[in-house]
Protein backbone atom coordinates (compact mmCIF):
# COMPACT_ATOMS: atom_id res chain seq x y z
CA UNK A 1 0.00 0.00 0.00
CA UNK A 2 2.81 2.38 -0.92
CA UNK A 3 5.28 4.55 1.14
CA UNK A 4 4.65 4.18 5.06
CA UNK A 5 5.77 7.31 7.07
CA UNK A 6 6.10 7.15 10.77
CA UNK A 7 4.10 10.39 12.19
CA UNK A 8 4.53 9.35 16.39
CA UNK A 9 1.27 11.54 18.28
CA UNK A 10 -0.30 11.79 14.12
CA UNK A 11 1.08 15.38 14.65
CA UNK A 12 0.60 15.59 10.33
CA UNK A 13 -2.17 13.11 10.00
CA UNK A 14 -5.60 13.90 9.50
CA UNK A 15 -7.84 10.64 10.57
CA UNK A 16 -10.93 11.84 9.33
CA UNK A 17 -13.21 14.84 7.44
CA UNK A 18 -15.41 16.25 10.18
CA UNK A 19 -18.11 18.98 9.85
CA UNK A 20 -18.44 19.14 13.63
CA UNK A 21 -15.66 21.62 15.02
CA UNK A 22 -13.51 24.01 13.26
CA UNK A 23 -10.34 25.36 15.46
CA UNK A 24 -8.08 27.65 14.43
CA UNK A 25 -5.16 27.15 16.88
CA UNK A 26 -3.31 30.12 14.95
CA UNK A 27 -5.95 32.67 15.70
CA UNK A 28 -7.68 31.30 18.69
CA UNK A 29 -10.50 30.38 17.08
CA UNK A 30 -12.98 27.22 18.04
CA UNK A 31 -16.40 27.09 16.39
CA UNK A 32 -18.92 23.87 16.91
CA UNK A 33 -21.06 23.60 13.45
CA UNK A 34 -20.06 27.23 12.65
CA UNK A 35 -21.23 28.90 15.34
CA UNK A 36 -18.02 30.85 17.61
CA UNK A 37 -17.78 29.72 21.24
CA UNK A 38 -17.51 32.67 22.67
CA UNK A 39 -21.23 32.98 21.18
CA UNK A 40 -22.17 29.52 22.42
CA UNK A 41 -20.82 30.24 25.85
CA UNK A 42 -23.08 33.56 26.57
CA UNK A 43 -26.56 32.66 25.01
CA UNK A 44 -26.62 28.70 24.79
CA UNK A 45 -27.30 26.04 27.02
CA UNK A 46 -25.58 22.62 27.78
CA UNK A 47 -28.47 20.77 25.90
CA UNK A 48 -28.81 22.89 22.98
CA UNK A 49 -25.22 22.70 22.44
CA UNK A 50 -24.87 19.00 22.71
CA UNK A 51 -27.94 19.04 20.18
CA UNK A 52 -26.15 21.24 17.82
CA UNK A 53 -23.03 18.88 18.06
CA UNK A 54 -25.18 15.77 17.58
CA UNK A 55 -27.68 17.02 14.86
CA UNK A 56 -26.00 19.84 13.07
CA UNK A 57 -28.39 22.35 13.38
CA UNK A 58 -29.21 24.64 16.72
CA UNK A 59 -32.52 23.52 17.61
CA UNK A 60 -36.23 25.24 17.55
CA UNK A 61 -37.90 26.06 20.95
CA UNK A 62 -40.02 22.31 19.95
CA UNK A 63 -37.36 20.14 19.62
CA UNK A 64 -34.98 21.63 21.80
CA UNK A 65 -38.38 20.73 24.48
CA UNK A 66 -38.35 17.35 22.71
CA UNK A 67 -34.84 16.23 23.44
CA UNK A 68 -34.79 17.95 27.16
CA UNK A 69 -37.81 15.93 28.07
CA UNK A 70 -36.75 12.72 26.20
CA UNK A 71 -33.31 13.05 28.30
CA UNK A 72 -35.12 13.97 31.74
CA UNK A 73 -37.27 10.96 31.33
CA UNK A 74 -34.05 8.56 31.18
CA UNK A 75 -31.73 10.28 34.05
CA UNK A 76 -32.98 6.84 36.63
CA UNK A 77 -30.34 4.66 36.70
CA UNK A 78 -31.89 0.82 37.43
CA UNK A 79 -31.26 -0.18 40.75
CA UNK A 80 -29.01 -2.55 40.84
CA UNK A 81 -26.77 -0.35 38.79
CA UNK A 82 -26.55 2.28 41.90
CA UNK A 83 -26.03 -0.70 43.88
CA UNK A 84 -22.74 -1.52 41.36
CA UNK A 85 -21.73 2.00 41.27
CA UNK A 86 -21.60 1.56 45.69
CA UNK A 87 -19.27 -0.92 45.57
CA UNK A 88 -16.01 0.72 44.52
CA UNK A 89 -13.58 0.79 47.51
CA UNK A 90 -13.48 4.65 48.80
CA UNK A 91 -10.74 6.80 47.55
CA UNK A 92 -10.52 4.78 44.14
CA UNK A 93 -10.40 7.21 41.31
CA UNK A 94 -13.86 8.54 40.02
CA UNK A 95 -12.02 8.57 35.76
CA UNK A 96 -12.36 4.01 36.74
CA UNK A 97 -15.59 4.56 38.14
CA UNK A 98 -17.23 6.60 35.44
CA UNK A 99 -15.80 4.55 32.42
CA UNK A 100 -17.18 1.27 34.35
CA UNK A 101 -20.06 2.51 34.96
CA UNK A 102 -20.79 4.23 31.59
CA UNK A 103 -19.54 0.36 29.82
CA UNK A 104 -21.46 -1.42 32.20
CA UNK A 105 -24.83 0.54 31.35
CA UNK A 106 -25.04 -1.54 27.81
CA UNK A 107 -25.43 -4.77 29.68
CA UNK A 108 -28.80 -2.86 30.81
CA UNK A 109 -30.08 -1.72 27.24
CA UNK A 110 -29.63 -4.09 24.44
CA UNK A 111 -32.15 -2.60 22.41
CA UNK A 112 -29.88 -0.08 22.17
CA UNK A 113 -26.94 -1.21 20.94
CA UNK A 114 -26.81 -1.69 17.84
CA UNK A 115 -24.85 0.78 15.75
CA UNK A 116 -26.34 0.12 12.28
CA UNK A 117 -29.87 1.18 13.92
CA UNK A 118 -30.77 4.39 13.75
CA UNK A 119 -33.28 4.42 16.37
CA UNK A 120 -31.10 2.30 18.79
CA UNK A 121 -27.92 4.72 18.39
CA UNK A 122 -30.70 7.45 18.99
CA UNK A 123 -31.81 5.72 21.95
CA UNK A 124 -28.26 5.38 23.10
CA UNK A 125 -27.56 9.01 22.80
CA UNK A 126 -30.34 9.82 25.18
CA UNK A 127 -29.90 7.11 27.56
CA UNK A 128 -25.96 8.10 28.06
CA UNK A 129 -26.47 12.17 28.46
CA UNK A 130 -29.42 11.07 30.44
CA UNK A 131 -27.77 8.66 32.79
CA UNK A 132 -24.10 10.17 32.66
CA UNK A 133 -25.15 13.41 34.82
CA UNK A 134 -26.52 10.40 37.36
CA UNK A 135 -23.21 8.61 37.74
CA UNK A 136 -21.25 11.53 37.63
CA UNK A 137 -23.52 13.20 40.58
CA UNK A 138 -23.40 9.83 42.28
CA UNK A 139 -19.51 9.34 42.01
CA UNK A 140 -19.40 12.58 43.57
CA UNK A 141 -21.60 11.50 46.36
CA UNK A 142 -19.75 8.10 47.35
CA UNK A 143 -16.43 9.65 47.44
CA UNK A 144 -18.09 11.64 50.07
CA UNK A 145 -19.98 8.63 52.04
CA UNK A 146 -23.43 10.44 51.31
CA UNK A 147 -26.84 8.94 50.24
CA UNK A 148 -27.51 8.70 46.63
CA UNK A 149 -30.15 10.89 45.42
CA UNK A 150 -32.80 10.34 42.95
CA UNK A 151 -32.63 12.74 39.85
CA UNK A 152 -35.68 15.26 39.51
CA UNK A 153 -36.91 14.97 35.60
CA UNK A 154 -38.91 18.48 36.62
CA UNK A 155 -35.78 20.23 36.88
CA UNK A 156 -33.29 21.50 34.12
CA UNK A 157 -29.86 19.34 33.26
CA UNK A 158 -27.01 21.55 34.91
CA UNK A 159 -29.64 22.32 38.52
CA UNK A 160 -31.08 18.66 39.03
CA UNK A 161 -26.94 17.63 38.14
CA UNK A 162 -25.86 20.18 41.31
CA UNK A 163 -29.01 19.16 43.46
CA UNK A 164 -28.03 15.85 43.22
CA UNK A 165 -24.63 16.37 43.88
CA UNK A 166 -24.55 19.04 46.97
CA UNK A 167 -28.23 18.90 48.17
CA UNK A 168 -27.96 17.63 52.20
CA UNK A 169 -30.21 15.58 53.75
CA UNK A 170 -33.67 17.18 55.04
CA UNK A 171 -33.02 20.87 53.28
CA UNK A 172 -34.05 22.23 50.17
CA UNK A 173 -32.45 22.60 47.59
CA UNK A 174 -31.79 26.41 46.49
CA UNK A 175 -30.05 26.50 43.01
CA UNK A 176 -28.06 29.29 43.02
CA UNK A 177 -28.32 30.93 39.47
CA UNK A 178 -25.05 32.06 39.33
CA UNK A 179 -23.26 28.31 39.92
CA UNK A 180 -25.97 27.22 37.57
CA UNK A 181 -25.15 29.24 34.87
CA UNK A 182 -20.95 28.72 35.73
CA UNK A 183 -21.66 25.21 35.21
CA UNK A 184 -23.43 25.27 32.35
CA UNK A 185 -20.89 27.38 30.11
CA UNK A 186 -18.16 25.46 31.63
CA UNK A 187 -19.91 21.92 30.14
CA UNK A 188 -20.49 24.24 26.96
CA UNK A 189 -16.81 24.56 26.84
CA UNK A 190 -15.59 21.22 27.12
CA UNK A 191 -18.09 19.78 25.01
CA UNK A 192 -16.23 18.88 21.78
CA UNK A 193 -12.71 19.65 20.51
CA UNK A 194 -12.20 17.20 17.25
CA UNK A 195 -9.68 14.89 17.18
CA UNK A 196 -8.11 14.91 20.28
CA UNK A 197 -6.70 12.17 22.24
CA UNK A 198 -9.82 11.15 23.77
CA UNK A 199 -12.11 11.88 20.46
CA UNK A 200 -9.64 9.90 18.37
CA UNK A 201 -9.93 6.96 20.52
CA UNK A 202 -13.93 7.42 20.42
CA UNK A 203 -14.01 7.04 16.89
CA UNK A 204 -10.84 4.16 16.19
CA UNK A 205 -12.87 2.19 19.27
CA UNK A 206 -16.23 2.52 17.23
CA UNK A 207 -14.32 1.84 13.82
CA UNK A 208 -14.56 -1.91 14.86
CA UNK A 209 -18.39 -0.93 15.23
CA UNK A 210 -18.13 -1.05 18.95
CA UNK A 211 -21.02 0.08 20.59
CA UNK A 212 -21.54 3.82 21.57
CA UNK A 213 -20.88 2.99 25.02
CA UNK A 214 -17.73 1.04 24.73
CA UNK A 215 -16.43 3.60 22.29
CA UNK A 216 -17.35 6.68 25.13
CA UNK A 217 -16.04 4.18 27.84
CA UNK A 218 -12.46 3.99 25.99
CA UNK A 219 -13.07 8.11 25.09
CA UNK A 220 -13.33 8.14 29.70
CA UNK A 221 -10.04 6.12 30.31
CA UNK A 222 -8.20 8.15 27.21
CA UNK A 223 -9.28 11.54 28.85
CA UNK A 224 -8.28 10.45 32.72
CA UNK A 225 -4.63 10.56 31.93
CA UNK A 226 -2.52 13.98 33.17
CA UNK A 227 -1.52 15.13 29.87
CA UNK A 228 -5.17 15.14 28.76
CA UNK A 229 -8.25 15.72 30.90
CA UNK A 230 -6.50 15.25 33.86
CA UNK A 231 -4.58 18.44 33.70
CA UNK A 232 -7.51 19.82 35.24
CA UNK A 233 -6.89 17.98 38.48
CA UNK A 234 -2.76 18.01 38.17
CA UNK A 235 -3.16 22.13 37.92
CA UNK A 236 -4.94 22.57 41.09
CA UNK A 237 -2.50 20.16 43.00
CA UNK A 238 0.24 22.17 41.46
CA UNK A 239 -0.70 25.52 43.22
CA UNK A 240 -1.77 23.85 46.25
CA UNK A 241 2.02 22.70 45.99
CA UNK A 242 3.18 26.08 45.98
CA UNK A 243 0.82 27.81 48.37
CA UNK A 244 2.29 25.40 50.97
CA UNK A 245 5.19 26.34 50.11
CA UNK A 246 7.08 22.77 48.93
CA UNK A 247 8.12 25.33 46.08
CA UNK A 248 7.73 29.00 45.67
CA UNK A 249 6.59 30.62 41.99
CA UNK A 250 9.96 31.63 40.58
CA UNK A 251 11.95 27.99 41.66
CA UNK A 252 8.93 25.95 40.29
CA UNK A 253 9.13 27.90 37.37
CA UNK A 254 12.91 27.29 37.22
CA UNK A 255 12.25 23.75 37.64
CA UNK A 256 10.19 23.63 34.45
CA UNK A 257 12.51 25.84 32.39
CA UNK A 258 15.42 22.99 33.18
CA UNK A 259 12.96 20.16 32.54
CA UNK A 260 13.97 18.82 36.07
CA UNK A 261 12.01 15.43 36.85
CA UNK A 262 9.67 16.12 33.69
CA UNK A 263 7.99 19.02 35.39
CA UNK A 264 5.72 20.78 33.12
CA UNK A 265 3.38 24.14 33.84
CA UNK A 266 0.27 22.07 34.00
CA UNK A 267 -2.50 23.84 32.11
CA UNK A 268 0.05 25.28 29.74
CA UNK A 269 0.80 24.45 26.17
CA UNK A 270 -1.36 22.39 23.51
CA UNK A 271 -0.98 20.39 20.58
CA UNK A 272 -3.59 23.12 18.16
CA UNK A 273 -3.21 26.24 20.25
CA UNK A 274 0.01 28.48 19.57
CA UNK A 275 -1.73 30.81 20.74
CA UNK A 276 -4.22 31.59 23.59
CA UNK A 277 -6.86 28.72 24.46
CA UNK A 278 -10.24 30.56 23.13
CA UNK A 279 -11.74 28.35 26.23
CA UNK A 280 -9.18 29.29 29.09
CA UNK A 281 -9.78 33.49 27.82
CA UNK A 282 -13.69 32.54 28.44
CA UNK A 283 -12.67 30.86 31.90
CA UNK A 284 -10.48 33.64 32.90
CA UNK A 285 -12.91 36.33 32.25
CA UNK A 286 -15.19 34.44 34.41
CA UNK A 287 -13.19 33.48 37.24
CA UNK A 288 -13.54 36.23 39.21
CA UNK A 289 -16.98 36.65 39.53
CA UNK A 290 -18.08 33.54 40.01
CA UNK A 291 -15.78 33.31 43.30
CA UNK A 292 -16.87 36.77 44.32
CA UNK A 293 -20.72 35.38 44.05
CA UNK A 294 -19.36 32.31 45.89
CA UNK A 295 -17.30 34.12 48.18
CA UNK A 296 -13.81 32.10 47.45
CA UNK A 297 -11.41 34.70 46.95
CA UNK A 298 -9.00 32.30 46.33
CA UNK A 299 -5.39 32.69 47.09
CA UNK A 300 -4.49 29.95 44.72
CA UNK A 301 -6.11 32.30 41.59
CA UNK A 302 -3.57 35.09 42.73
CA UNK A 303 -0.74 31.87 42.49
CA UNK A 304 -2.26 31.12 39.04
CA UNK A 305 -2.24 34.53 37.77
CA UNK A 306 1.12 34.89 38.85
CA UNK A 307 2.79 31.75 36.78
CA UNK A 308 0.65 33.23 33.80
CA UNK A 309 1.76 36.23 33.99
CA UNK A 310 5.58 34.73 34.22
CA UNK A 311 5.03 32.53 31.52
CA UNK A 312 3.20 35.07 29.03
CA UNK A 313 6.50 36.98 29.45
CA UNK A 314 9.43 34.21 29.70
CA UNK A 315 12.06 33.11 26.35
CA UNK A 316 10.88 29.81 27.44
CA UNK A 317 7.26 29.89 26.86
CA UNK A 318 7.19 32.40 24.25
CA UNK A 319 9.47 30.76 22.12
CA UNK A 320 7.76 27.66 21.97
CA UNK A 321 4.18 29.05 22.00
CA UNK A 322 3.04 27.99 25.16
CA UNK A 323 -0.15 29.60 26.70
CA UNK A 324 -2.66 28.67 29.43
CA UNK A 325 -5.45 25.94 27.73
CA UNK A 326 -8.80 25.24 29.41
CA UNK A 327 -7.27 23.53 32.12
CA UNK A 328 -5.73 26.12 33.84
CA UNK A 329 -8.50 27.83 35.21
CA UNK A 330 -11.35 25.48 35.55
CA UNK A 331 -10.52 23.86 38.58
CA UNK A 332 -10.19 27.13 40.67
CA UNK A 333 -13.90 27.44 39.81
CA UNK A 334 -15.11 23.67 40.56
CA UNK A 335 -12.93 23.88 43.64
CA UNK A 336 -15.11 27.46 44.57
CA UNK A 337 -18.31 25.04 43.47
CA UNK A 338 -17.53 22.35 46.30
CA UNK A 339 -15.76 19.99 44.13
CA UNK A 340 -12.63 17.97 45.23
CA UNK A 341 -10.04 17.67 42.48
CA UNK A 342 -10.70 13.96 42.00
CA UNK A 343 -14.30 15.22 40.39
CA UNK A 344 -12.49 17.44 37.70
CA UNK A 345 -11.53 15.41 35.53
CA UNK A 346 -15.33 13.85 35.52
CA UNK A 347 -16.74 17.26 35.28
CA UNK A 348 -14.28 17.42 31.86
CA UNK A 349 -16.13 14.01 30.71
CA UNK A 350 -19.51 14.91 31.63
CA UNK A 351 -19.46 17.97 29.61
CA UNK A 352 -17.18 16.41 26.36
CA UNK A 353 -20.20 13.53 26.21
CA UNK A 354 -22.49 15.19 23.49
CA UNK A 355 -19.03 15.62 21.42
CA UNK A 356 -17.63 12.16 21.28
CA UNK A 357 -21.18 10.93 20.74
CA UNK A 358 -21.25 13.20 17.69
CA UNK A 359 -18.21 12.51 16.89
CA UNK A 360 -18.88 8.67 16.89
CA UNK A 361 -22.17 9.43 15.20
CA UNK A 362 -20.76 11.06 12.15
CA UNK A 363 -18.01 8.63 11.82
CA UNK A 364 -20.54 5.39 11.99
CA UNK A 365 -22.55 7.64 8.79
CA UNK A 366 -19.34 7.81 7.14
CA UNK A 367 -18.89 6.25 4.01
CA UNK A 368 -15.07 6.84 3.98
CA UNK A 369 -14.75 5.27 7.75
CA UNK A 370 -12.38 1.74 7.63
CA UNK A 371 -11.79 0.28 10.64
CA UNK A 372 -8.82 2.29 12.08
CA UNK A 373 -5.90 -0.07 11.65
CA UNK A 374 -2.13 2.30 11.31
CA UNK A 375 0.74 0.78 10.40
CA UNK A 376 4.15 0.75 11.55
CA UNK A 377 8.04 0.79 10.84
CA UNK A 378 9.41 -2.36 12.27
CA UNK A 379 12.68 -1.88 14.00
CA UNK A 380 13.14 -5.20 15.89
CA UNK A 381 15.32 -8.05 15.27
CA UNK A 382 15.26 -9.91 11.82
CA UNK A 383 14.58 -13.35 11.29
CA UNK A 384 16.40 -15.02 13.84
CA UNK A 385 16.17 -19.40 15.22
CA UNK A 386 14.54 -20.67 18.19
CA UNK A 387 17.18 -21.22 20.93
CA UNK A 388 15.86 -24.12 23.53
CA UNK A 389 15.37 -23.11 26.63
CA UNK A 390 18.43 -25.00 28.73
CA UNK A 391 20.60 -23.69 25.74
CA UNK A 392 20.37 -19.90 26.79
N1 LIG B 1 5.34 23.19 30.56
C1 LIG B 1 6.64 23.26 30.17
N2 LIG B 1 7.05 22.95 28.92
C2 LIG B 1 6.15 22.53 28.05
C3 LIG B 1 4.78 22.42 28.38
C4 LIG B 1 4.39 22.76 29.68
N3 LIG B 1 3.11 22.68 30.06
N4 LIG B 1 4.09 21.97 27.30
C5 LIG B 1 5.00 21.81 26.33
N5 LIG B 1 6.25 22.14 26.77
C6 LIG B 1 7.50 22.17 25.98
C7 LIG B 1 8.03 20.76 25.75
O1 LIG B 1 8.92 20.38 26.76
C8 LIG B 1 8.70 20.92 24.40
O2 LIG B 1 9.93 21.58 24.61
P1 LIG B 1 11.21 21.27 23.68
O3 LIG B 1 10.86 21.82 22.34
O4 LIG B 1 12.33 21.99 24.36
O5 LIG B 1 11.38 19.79 23.68
C9 LIG B 1 7.78 21.89 23.66
O6 LIG B 1 7.16 22.66 24.69
C10 LIG B 1 6.71 21.22 22.81
O7 LIG B 1 5.99 20.32 23.65
P2 LIG B 1 5.38 18.92 23.18
O8 LIG B 1 5.27 18.03 24.37
O9 LIG B 1 6.16 18.40 22.00
O10 LIG B 1 3.95 19.40 22.68
P3 LIG B 1 2.71 18.45 22.43
O11 LIG B 1 1.89 19.11 21.40
O12 LIG B 1 3.16 17.05 22.17
O13 LIG B 1 1.97 18.43 23.86
C11 LIG B 1 0.56 18.99 25.66
C12 LIG B 1 0.85 19.16 24.16
C13 LIG B 1 -0.77 19.60 25.99
C14 LIG B 1 0.50 17.48 25.99
C15 LIG B 1 1.69 19.65 26.49
O14 LIG B 1 1.72 21.03 26.21
C16 LIG B 1 1.56 19.41 27.98
O15 LIG B 1 2.02 18.39 28.48
N6 LIG B 1 0.92 20.37 28.75
C17 LIG B 1 0.69 20.20 30.15
C18 LIG B 1 -0.51 19.30 30.38
C19 LIG B 1 -1.82 19.99 30.03
O16 LIG B 1 -2.07 21.11 30.46
N7 LIG B 1 -2.68 19.30 29.28
C20 LIG B 1 -4.00 19.81 28.92
C21 LIG B 1 -4.11 20.04 27.44
S1 LIG B 1 -5.56 20.97 26.95
C22 LIG B 1 -6.98 20.12 27.41
C23 LIG B 1 -6.93 18.64 27.29
O17 LIG B 1 -6.50 18.10 26.28
O18 LIG B 1 -7.37 18.00 28.23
Amino acid sequence: TGMVTVDPGFTNTASCESTITYIDGAQSILRYRGYPIEQLADNSSFLEVAYLLIHGELPTTDELEAFTDRINRHTLVPEAFRTFLGTFPRGGHPMAIMASAVNALATYYPESLDPHDDDAVELATVLILAKIRTITSYVHRSMQDEPLLYPDAARGYVDDFLRMTFQRPYEEWQANPTLVAAMDKLLILHADHEQNCSTSTVRIVGSSNATLYASVAAGINALSGPSHGGANEAVLLMLENIRSGDDSVETFMKKVKNKEDGVRLMGFGHRVYKSYDPRAAIVKKHADAVLDELGAKDELLEIARGLEEIALNDDYFVERKLYPNVDFYTGLIYKAMGFSPAMFTPLFALGRMPGWIAQWREMSKDPQTKIGRPRQIYTGPTERDYVALDQR
